[in-house]
């Protein structure tokens, strides 16, 4: 087998068997939706034989997403279920996409939660396939930057939103372990049918154990202008990493704006002023012309401007950051 060492996939195995064993937190410390949230996920082995037959042969009119080192296609399982696949390109030289692509496995077979996708399971012949439920509207970024797609409406920026902060929740204090996601952004918050939010591509994730305050990380990677200071001057990695990106994440829900511009302008410097002086108006996509509902826009939009704050301490939990965008 020439892409995944023994030893790694020892260890995934083991994940799965180890999954939960003990470490569930309490249900009476949830509410009945978190508590629906921790069931067992559950994920199996795809022969190659089925997976290249639900994409036709990986046929290239199915690529729904193209990265540095995987190419995603659409796909339809023998029994109607559609499944995205996503296959490691160029792994032959360079062993570090190999581990991103196992770290992707051994988390997401852990999770399971409605705002996270889901996996669906793996495929280790003839190379190294993940395969997810499809999610059928692309990703955030897909229709919220692009020209031709039509306006998304301030009724869905908002469902983006607010459920992208369960799921950051969920990652961040439900899950048996401590996941930082490290590359919340709009093009890894995909889309179901119904428009809701699923945050996706965990290459980049890290599991902090429970006594750990933060991890230091080299190389620094994730995407400029999500990038929170203490991360990119340091290399220091905590919850608040994820907090900081979702901030910038809102701000791009609300302005319709890329969280660089093509003079390298970062979106949270160019909207901090305007949410300091109060003039939240002037953050806003003129495309919605207007039509938001105005409570739920201060809602987000001091959420943003909190998740944003240069001095990690001074952000709020992705607990607190969850019950400041929703609105009853
Ligand atoms: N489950 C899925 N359903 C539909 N499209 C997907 C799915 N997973 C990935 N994609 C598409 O492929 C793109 C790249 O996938 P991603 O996992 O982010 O890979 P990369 O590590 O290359 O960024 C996404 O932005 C999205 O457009
Ligand atoms: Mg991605």
């Amino acid at each position: 087998m020439r892409y995944v060492r023994t030893s790694s996939l020892k260890r995934l195995f083991s994940f799965r068997r180890q999954s939960f064993d003990g470490e569930l937190p309490k249900p009476c410390d949830f509410n009945q939706e978190e508590v629906a949230a921790t069931r067992k996920p559950t994920w199996k082995c795809f022969s190659f034989q089925e997976i290249f037959h639900a994409t036709n042969g990986f046929n290239s009119e199915n690529i729904v997403g193209r990265g540095g080192y995987a190419s995603v296609y659409r796909g339809i399982l023998e029994n109607g279920e559609a499944i995205a696949v996503k296959m490691l390109t160029k792994a032959n030289d360079d062993e570090r996409k190999e581990k991103e692509f196992l770290t992707e496995i051994g988390t997401l077979g852990h999770v399971c939660h409605p705002n996270v996708t889901s996996l669906l399971g793996c495929c280790i012949e003839n190379g190294l396939y993940i395969i997810f439920q499809f999610s059928s509207k692309g990703s955030v970024a897909s229709i919220l930057h692009d020209e031709k797609s039509p306006t998304m409406d301030w009724e869905t920026r908002y469902k983006i939103a607010v459920g992208t902060a369960k799921g950051l929740y969920y990652l961040h204090k439900l899950c048996p372990r401590r996941i930082i996601h490290r590359d919340i952004k709009a093009s890894n918050i995909l889309l179901s049918e119904e428009y809701e939010p699923q945050i996706s591509d965990f290459g980049l994730a890290k599991w902090l154990p429970s006594q750990w305050t933060h991890h230091s990380i080299v190389p620094i990677e994730g995407t400029f202008g999500h990038l929170a200071p203490e991360y990119f001057m340091h290399g220091v990695v905590d919850e608040k990493t994820d907090v900081f990106a979702f901030g910038v994440f809102c701000l791009e829900l609300i302005s319709g704006k890329k969280p660089v511009d093509n003079s390298y302008q970062s979106l949270h410097s160019w909207a901090k002023p305007l949410l300091r002086r109060g003039v939240i108006e002037e953050v806003v996509d003129p495309m919605l012309q207007g039509t938001f509902d105005s409570t739920q826009l201060h809602k987000l939009a001091f959420a943003a401007a909190l998740c944003i704050r240069a001095s990690s301490i001074w952000r709020p939990t992705m607990s607190e950051t969850k019950t400041q965008v929703q609105y009853n």
